[in-house]
């Protein structure tokens, strides 16, 4: 198989990172459960880890880096933990289901939701325009899941500081493959998941929380400390850090910071965008071609969003699948405000997505295959 699917889920993960799993799985006890080695074990595990992702995001407080099982979790955590009855929030039309339907479900419960369009998003002074006194967050991704667009968080960030509100960033497809320092980008909490471009395990991931944010707990329960309290201990992380930790997987995602560390996050990107240039530029010119997003520039992520003329997107990702062995990712990703808004609600796109284990071979080959697909549908490729 040709794996294609990187922004859905990396599949191939370093080496380093599946030792560290494995030997975790025979090695951790329950962190903050007891004083024996195991649970010190994972303990010590745990607070590395914080540390480690409290450099790599730039969060001033590593106590304030929060572990979750992924992002959708972090978001929930971050948009219900702050926003409530009365406040007025601005999102975007490119935002996946874990950052629409917690505001989907905050506005039936009163909160007054603005969704800026892709024009007015990519400018921060036309997003500027839509604040108003109660508007209490701006919530946004870093890239677009379908794109692979980025926006420019830096100047949103500027704006949302001028004004006095919370910025939340969802960096699922950004964490590990683009810089991001929460104070330059003024950034007040952000949430990452672990199992895509920052290479760990699925169930991983979290919200790194800057300043004095108050965010009231989504789930409640055991923490191991402060046990005869009646409500959740009110200091982070353990504030909403109820119930055991993935342990395991965090061992995972520790190595993975190592990795990406050690490689660099700009090689890993360079070797990644290069690949997707490459596989842009052999496919551009097929016939009837439509491909979504800014290539102009190489600051994006590795993704390629395209439709052959009117083919419906999921049966050319059931050929390249069934017939060729590439998988790639077809339909609405998560995303329908934004397939509304390129116009493909209905055919959906097929989406490419590179990663750092890819070749320049596999590369190579999906782009012949999408041709020969292309041809034998009567295409001029
Ligand atoms: N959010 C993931 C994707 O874009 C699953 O495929």
């Amino acid at each position: 198989m040709i794996y294609l699917d990187n922004a859905a889920t990396t599949m191939v993960k370093p080496p380093c990172v599946v030792r560290a799993v494995t030997e975790a799985l025979t090695t951790l006890g329950n962190a903050s459960r007891g004083a024996h080695e195991g649970a010190l074990c994972s303990n010590r595990l745990i607070y590395r880890t914080r540390r480690k992702l409290s450099a790599f995001f730039g969060c001033p407080k590593s106590e304030q880096v929060i572990f979750t099982a992924n992002a959708t979790e972090a978001l929930n955590i971050a948009i219900h933990g702050t926003i409530h009855k009365g406040d007025h929030v601005i999102t975007t039309v490119r935002e996946h289901n874990s950052v629409l339907r917690p505001l989907y479900r905050l506005q039936k419960d009163g909160v007054q939701l603005d969704v800026a369009g892709l024009a007015e998003c990519a400018d921060a002074a036309q997003l500027e325009r839509l604040i108003r006194p109660e508007t209490r967050a701006i919530v946004c991704s870093h890239a677009s899941n379908v794109t692979g667009d980025l926006l420019d968080i830096a100047s949103i960030g500027q704006v949302a500081k001028r004004h006095g509100i919370m910025f939340i960033v969802d960096a699922a497809q950004t964490a590990g493959s683009i810089e991001i320092d929460m104070v330059r980008d003024g950034i007040s909490i952000l949430c990452f998941t672990g199992h895509k471009a920052m290479m760990g395990p699925q169930g991983t991931g979290g919200l790194c929380i800057s300043g004095d944010i108050e965010i009231e707990p989504f789930r409640v329960g055991g923490t191991g400390v402060q046990s005869y309290r009646m409500d959740q201990p009110p200091e982070y992380p353990t504030r909403l850090e109820a119930g055991t930790l993935n342990g395991h997987g965090i061992a995972g995602l520790s190595a993975a910071v190592d990795f990406i560390n050690e490689t660099g996050m700009r090689a890993i990107h360079a070797h990644e965008i290069g690949l997707a240039r490459r596989f842009y530029e052999a496919v551009c010119g097929i016939e009837g071609i439509r491909i979504y997003g800014d290539f102009s520039s190489s600051r994006r992520c590795p993704v390629i969003s395209l439709n052959l003329s009117d083919m419906d997107s999921a049966m050319v990702a059931d050929t390249l699948y069934r017939t060729y062995g590439i998988a790639v990712r077809a339909g609405a990703h998560c995303a329908p405000l934004m397939h509304r808004a390129l116009g493909t609600d209905e055919q959906g796109a097929v989406r490419f997505s590179f990663g750092y284990y890819n070749t320049i071979e596999e590369t190579d080959e999906a782009a012949g295959v999408l041709r020969e697909i292309a041809a034998s549908n009567g295409l001029r490729a």
